[in-house]
């Protein structure tokens, strides 16, 4: 490939690229074209009065360049060790032998280590036990870690553990998690959530709709895969370097691992080439492994696991097996009924409960459910342990009743979004099923019908129903689906956050909060709010690496609570610091001035008191200077902890979220039925985000959110063997979606002029995972094309993926029901 090509608008400041993806890049220019601008194109405005406008990632300019430092960047010494993992090739069975004999013997190995070897705890289990560092003895999936190597090249690590002797008594394998809970074989107890009487309100209703889906899991496919680098430190210590959401879990689990204190252990986090749940928790083991690599050798040690074996080891977004049974009156509003849902939880607990819940919490969408009874099992099969993955159980829950609402439409003979809007939270039915009020129901309906609008989804559905009439083979299909997503940790102790904030003498300012930067643009937003505070360009505000020795005992940076949280304790720390400065200032600047301490306010780079005549004005830099020479602390810390929240799990009742956000999305797609190919033709998203707090960044989050919860539902496919080995274990062989599977015509659009009705930061809402589930509009819209080979009679089950596979088997079995073969008729 010819390298420094001129780039086609080649200037001083913008890098080379490659001829190739230049000319690509001129392909692809103004292709994808929607009414509001993609992230990309979102101006960036001036960075005063910080809060609430579009500013660019704090490391966008690193990230294109490639200059932004990932694990496998970081410098580390010439001896460094490199770690390769010896992972279990059978499903479930027990380990009779273990011989590392030769693996010791290779040259240039420098340590394998077993689970004998732990000299601290043994179960790294994050909430509950059921994780073992190494395996002991049982081994319950393939790819399961029994032992590490340690070498001088990651070569050699390999190569090493290929001569290992490994025995195993192998046993059956359970890979199917509805014969799992048929048998009782849980990793935690059953839950329901229930309100009112739903055996009444199904035996009284005039229909009862009843179906029964599989939805399938989801591989996280950060670019970056697991890493971590640990360094020796004086003492017994370590110091971590990883890509992990969670720093104060792998402090406390490699101080437990080492049998040492916590604050012997400190873990630093600059930014993760991708999370999205897959290092919430699952970013520990690597980290233990690492940390008793570097104390039993004082060298500094390297962990990075293939991509293959990433795939292998890490656990995966939960496959749920999803039935509802439902009365509805003749207008096709839901009356009550029951819903039963069961999560592949793998083979240990890990996060399951709290995902399983979200499910159920979610299994209303953004309908009212009437009188039901919610029930979550919790499935143990022998796969890698089901983790949280964007939206942690909220999209399997939701695709329950999604499916529901085609049903409904198709038996009651209507049309799928008369009958969504039907069925809409509305005053009067404004509970959900677990005791929680929904608040800004005018908003959803709003949301909704300024969508309806603006996607044409009327127009579009006639013109639609007239080319499906005419046309045999391509069936269109559209779908405009809601979203309503909760927002806080449902274990509620998560629900806090600290930060430190530093101010230096020459003015320029520090903050370091628990959260950590996936991408998501978490620290962009964090500076905005401490530079909306102090009056300054976000510019002269700098984060740099999340640290368990700077802010400790943090909640991981999940549940889309990162700002909402660290937000609030950034904004906390900078109000108490403003307000000694506004006393110093009151005190020893302005004395006998006679101006108004209350009226004191940083903007624009300085510190302003007084009004018209009698205004004084100190630069910031000054103010400082002046504060430290008169020995005023410049240093702060903030706390937050979300209030109102709770929930009994015994009474399965309560008030879990904050608030909730909004959205919705109007999906086209078109269907080859005798192939089963389709594409998606035509996007139009409304996402409410409250008053956003950087509208770039939230766009880019909508955006990404809905890439990749269509990815989800349509293209990948996890696939394991009949021996429990996952197949789809690389891209080769699993499809996420790329830069051409942007829809042609994709309007995303934020909804303005509704700031969020509790007292979230600056009246924003979190935007993480919520726009993940816009994605089951383009499900919903495979479903409404398939059902015109049926005259909108029915909806045919779509399990998911709904890749060609399935799409064609749904279509085939249709044909054969509903149209007479040959499909022209013969002659004569
Ligand atoms: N965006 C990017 N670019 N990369 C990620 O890994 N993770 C998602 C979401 N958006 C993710 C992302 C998930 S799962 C969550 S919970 C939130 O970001 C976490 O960050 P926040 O709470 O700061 O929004
Ligand atoms: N969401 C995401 N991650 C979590 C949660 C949650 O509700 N609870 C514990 N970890
Ligand atoms: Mo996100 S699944 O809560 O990390």
């Amino acid at each position: 490939m010819a390298s420094k090509a001129p780039s086609s608008q080649a200037s001083g400041a913008e890098p080379d690229v490659s001829e190739d993806s230049a000319r690509a890049r001129e392909e692809l220019r103004g292709r994808i074209k929607g009414s509001g601008p993609l992230a990309r194109d979102t101006e960036a405005s001036s960075s005063r009065g910080a809060a609430g406008r579009s500013q660019a990632h704090e490391s966008a300019i690193k990230h294109v360049t490639g200059r932004a430092a990932y694990i496998d960047d970081l410098r580390a010494p010439t001896d460094a060790l490199h770690v390769a993992l010896g992972l279990s090739p059978v499903a479930h069975g027990r380990l009779t032998r273990l011989g590392l004999e030769e693996v010791k013997a290779l040259p240039g190995v420098v340590d394998v280590i077993a689970i004998a070897d732990v000299p601290g705890h043994t179960d790294i289990g994050p909430v509950f036990p059921g994780d073992p560092i190494f395996v002991e003895d049982e081994i319950s999936y393939v790819g399961q870690v029994l032992f590490a190597v340690a070498a001088e090249s990651h070569r050699t690590a390999r190569e090493a553990i290929r001569l290992a002797v490994v025995e195993i008594d192998e046993q059956p394998a359970c890979l199917d998690p509805v014969a799992a809970a048929q048998r009782g074989e849980f990793v935690r107890p059953t839950h329901v959530q229930q309100s009112g009487d739903w055996e009444q309100a199904l035996a009284s209703a005039a229909h009862v709709v009843e179906g029964e889906q599989f939805v399938g899991g989801q591989e996280h496919f950060y670019l970056e895969g697991q890493a971590c680098l640990v360094q020796p430190t004086e003492d017994e210590g370590v110091i971590v370097h990883t890509s992990n959401q969670h720093p104060s879990e792998t402090q406390k689990l490699v101080a437990e691992v080492l049998g040492i204190p916590f604050h012997a252990v400190t873990v630093e986090v600059r930014r993760m080439g991708g999370g999205f749940g897959g290092k919430e928790t699952q970013a520990s083991p690597w980290a233990c492994i690492g940390a008793l690599i570097t104390r039993r050798t004082g060298r500094t040690t390297r962990v990075r696991l293939p991509r293959a074996d990433d795939m292998r080891a890490t656990g995966k977004r939960h496959p749920f097996h999803n039935r509802y049974r439902l009365g509805i009156d003749d207008k096709g509003v839901i009356l009550g009924g029951e819903l039963t849902l069961i999560g592949d939880c793998g083979y240990s607990p890990d996060l399951s409960d709290a995902i399983v819940d979200r499910a159920m919490f979610h299994s209303d969408n953004a309908y009212s459910l009437g009188e039901a009874r919610v029930t979550g099992h919790r499935a143990r099969t022998h796969t890698a342990s089901n983790t949280a993955f964007r939206g942690f159980g909220g999209p399997q829950g939701m695709m329950v009743i999604e499916a529901a609402m085609d049903d409904i439409a198709r038996r009651i003979g209507e049309d799928p979004l008369t009958i969504r809007k039907r069925n809409l939270y509305r005053p009067g039915r404004q509970m959900t099923h677990y005791g929680q009020q929904v608040d800004q129901i005018a908003l959803l309906h709003e949301l909704i019908e300024q969508l309806e609008t603006s996607s044409e989804y009327w127009a579009r559905r006639r013109a639609i129903t007239e080319f499906n009439a005419e046309s045999p083979i391509v069936k269109r299909g559209l779908a405009l689906t809601p979203v309503k997503f909760g927002i806080s940790f449902t274990a509620k102790h998560l629900n806090q956050a600290g930060a430190l904030l530093h101010v230096y003498t020459d003015g320029s300012v520090m903050i370091n909060h628990g959260g950590t930067e996936m991408g998501q643009g978490l620290h962009t937003k964090i500076c905005q709010v401490v530079a909306q505070e102090l009056g300054l360009d976000t510019e002269e505000v700098r984060i740099t690496a999340t640290r368990t020795d700077k802010v400790p005992n943090t909640s991981p940076t999940a549940a889309s609570s990162g700002a909402d949280l660290n937000g609030q304790a950034a904004r906390d720390a900078s109000r108490k610091l403003k307000a000694r400065l506004f006393d110093f200032a009151h005190e020893h600047l302005y004395r006998d001035q006679g101006l108004d301490r209350e009226e004191m306010r940083l903007e624009a780079g300085h510190l302003i008191a007084g009004h018209g005549e009698s205004e004084r004005r100190i630069p910031w830099g000054e103010l400082v200077q002046a504060a430290y020479l008169n020995r005023i602390s410049l240093s702060e810390k903030g706390f937050y902890a979300t209030p109102l929240i709770h929930y009994d799990r015994n009474t399965g009742q309560g008030r879990p979220f904050y608030y909730y956000a909004f959205g919705a999305a109007a999906a086209e797609v078109s269907v080859d039925t005798l192939t089963g190919e389709y594409q998606v033709d035509r996007v139009d998203i409304l996402h409410d985000v409250g008053d956003s707090l950087n509208p770039a960044i939230d766009i880019g989050q909508v955006e990404g959110g809905f890439i990749q919860g269509m990815g989800w539902l349509t293209s990948e496919e996890l696939k394991w063997n009949d021996a429990g080995r996952l197949i789809s274990d690389g891209p080769a062989t699993y499809k996420i979606p790329t830069y051409g599977d942007l829809p042609p015509v994709f309007n995303v659009k934020l909804m303005e002029g509704h700031p969020n009705s509790m007292a979230s930061i600056y009246r924003s809402k979190a935007v993480g995972e919520p726009p993940f589930m816009l994605g089951m509009a383009v499900w919903s819209a495979l479903r409404d094309a398939l059902a015109s080979m049926t005259d909108y009679a029915e909806a045919p089950r779509l399990d998911t993926p709904a890749t060609p596979e399935r799409v064609l088997l749904a279509a085939e079995t249709l044909r054969a029901r509903y149209t007479p073969w040959p499909l022209v008729e013969e002659e004569g």
